[in-house]
């Protein structure tokens, strides 16, 4: 159950038409069943399968309203004030006349002064005439009281069905489950609890590692959002030591949520930077190193997939992931996702609005990190004082840097770091990236393979040798990156 006490609020305050966009409609007729009883007005509720029936009484007889423009009808000339729950009605909103006579219901020129809810899964585009007129509500996700709650619950339904047999309960691993579950609704949490329970009769650490893999099979589902399991850590990432220094300082004041007086909690960084140098890696580590989950949030697939739901898909991106906080939110090459071409009827202008909105006014600790490549697809918003709290610019790495992606990247290769002559290769790989010195040493040891033999310093020499960095082949393209990084950032190494 979700808390009931502000959609009681809402309707007491007179709000007449309220959206809610929600899949569980029994978690919906339960909660207005409380606000019915709080606000005393009959309820009624209508689809398209069963037309009007009257839910807070049993044994009314019930008008026959089929129709979408029957019910409307009869709620504009109902006298008695009620709430009226249409389930699925979007697709009745194109019609010119049910928009008129919601308009007339919503404003008091009806018989009485109903409140109508609309409750569904996908209501796109509102019409323009409504719109102004309607309240969202949002259901929000269960506390950690909640979920504790839901465990007790099926701890006590499980001893009852075992003839009293107790469920051992480990107070840390509860404690632990309860941050795992949060982010789900309560249907999904007493699922997943139950499920557990039933497993061993018992709540302990082994359960942990179950509820994360459930977690993410039910998040999972939502193509836009991605959990990332392998968050990478900083000593995985050479250079960049201004980035790793920034988020070091900060992890606490992030993972306790709340920031010392004078001081803004940190909310996100844009890394900007030349292609394979590292800026999706660090992207990984930054949820590495304040020890947080990483989600994806992935802007080509919100942005081509739901044409159209867009901004509604966002919404719930957000809000999953605020659910999850403290996290981090990852959007790698931000500027794909915001193709500021007007061919797309201004969505996604809206979703970088809707986007830039959130993040000024966000409550729960969840980090942005975005990534881009492109300049000049860039939208300016997105560099504005404000936005982010820092935009690093990720150069290609230097001669100390490019020393540690041979070591982290030898050492991933269980290769021996002390056979190799690592200032030449540093030598020889000046104006390459960190994935392109990866890709030599890959190739290099596919050389090696088919020599029937160890790798070698020259095989790695030759693979450099043999690649034309990005940097040479479009030389002016860095310079210009460059120069334009120079006034807008700072570095990140
Ligand atoms: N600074 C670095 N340290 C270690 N490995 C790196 C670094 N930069 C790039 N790499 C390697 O190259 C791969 C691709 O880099 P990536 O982070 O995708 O670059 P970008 O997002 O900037 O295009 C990484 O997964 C990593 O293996
Ligand atoms: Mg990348």
């Amino acid at each position: 159950m979700f808390d009931t006490h502000d959609l009681a609020v809402l309707i007491r305050s007179g709000a007449p038409l309220i959206l809610i966009e929600t899949q569980e409609e029994a978690l919906l007729k339960e909660a207005l069943r409380h606000v019915v009883a709080e606000v005393l007005r009959p309820l009624w509720r209508w689809k398209i399968t069963d037309g009007l029936v009257r839910l807070d009484m049993d044994d009314l007889e019930s008008p026959p309203c089929r129709d979408s423009a029957q019910v409307l009808e009869h709620m504009h000339r109902s006298e008695q004030r009620a709430i009226w729950l249409l389930l699925d009605f979007h697709p009745y909103l194109r019609y010119a006349m049910n928009v008129r006579r919601l308009r007339e219901i919503a404003l008091g020129q009806a018989a009485a002064r109903h409140t109508v809810i609309l409750a569904g899964g996908a209501f796109g585009e509102l019409p323009p005439e409504l719109a102004p007129l309607i309240t969202r509500y949002e259901i929000k996700l269960p506390d950690d009281a909640a979920i504790a709650k839901v465990m007790r619950e099926e701890a006590f339904n499980y001893s009852r069905e075992h003839g009293g047999q107790r469920v051992e309960v480990d107070a840390e691993a509860a404690r632990a489950l309860v941050r795992h579950l949060r982010g789900l609704t309560l249907i999904d949490v007493r699922q997943i609890v139950r499920r557990l329970i039933h497993a061993d009769g018992a709540i302990t650490s082994k359960d942990l590692a179950m509820a994360q893999q459930a977690k993410f099979e039910l998040l999972g589902k939502d193509a836009v959002l991605h959990f990332e399991p392998d968050a990478a850590q900083f000593d995985q990432v050479a250079g960049l030591g201004r980035l790793k220094a920034w988020i070091a300082q900060r992890r606490r004041v992030f993972v306790e949520g709340k920031a010392p007086k004078g001081l803004d909690p940190p909310k996100g960084v844009l890394l900007v930077g030349v292609q394979g140098a590292g800026k999706s890696l660090a992207a990984k580590a930054t949820a590495g190193g304040f020890g947080v989950p990483l989600l994806r949030l992935d802007f080509g697939a919100l942005y081509n997939k739901y044409h159209g739901e867009t901004e509604r898909n966002l919404r719930g991106a957000l809000r999953t992931a605020e659910a999850m906080a403290p996290c981090v939110l990852w959007c790698d090459e931000i500027e794909k996702g915001l193709a500021s071409s007007d061919s797309d009827g201004g969505t996604s202008q809206r979703v970088l609005g809707a986007l830039l909105t959130w993040m000024a006014e966000r409550k729960a600790p969840v980090f942005l990190v975005a990534t881009a490549n492109n300049i000049d697809r860039l939208p300016p918003e997105f560099l504005r004082k404000g936005r982010f709290d820092e935009v690093f610019f990720v150069d290609l790495p230097g001669e100390e840097a490019r020393r540690e992606v041979f070591r982290i990247h030898l050492a991933r290769r269980e290769l021996d770091v002390t056979a190799f002559d690592l200032d030449a290769l540093v030598a020889a790989s000046a104006g390459f990236s960190g994935a392109e010195i990866e890709q030599a040493i890959v190739s290099a040891l596919y050389a090696a393979w088919n020599a029937h033999r160890g790798l070698l310093q020259a095989d790695v020499v030759e693979a450099l040798r043999g690649t034309r960095p990005l940097s040479v082949m479009m030389a002016e393209l860095v310079a210009r990156l460059r120069a334009w990084a120079a006034e807008r950032c700072v570095p990140a190494d």
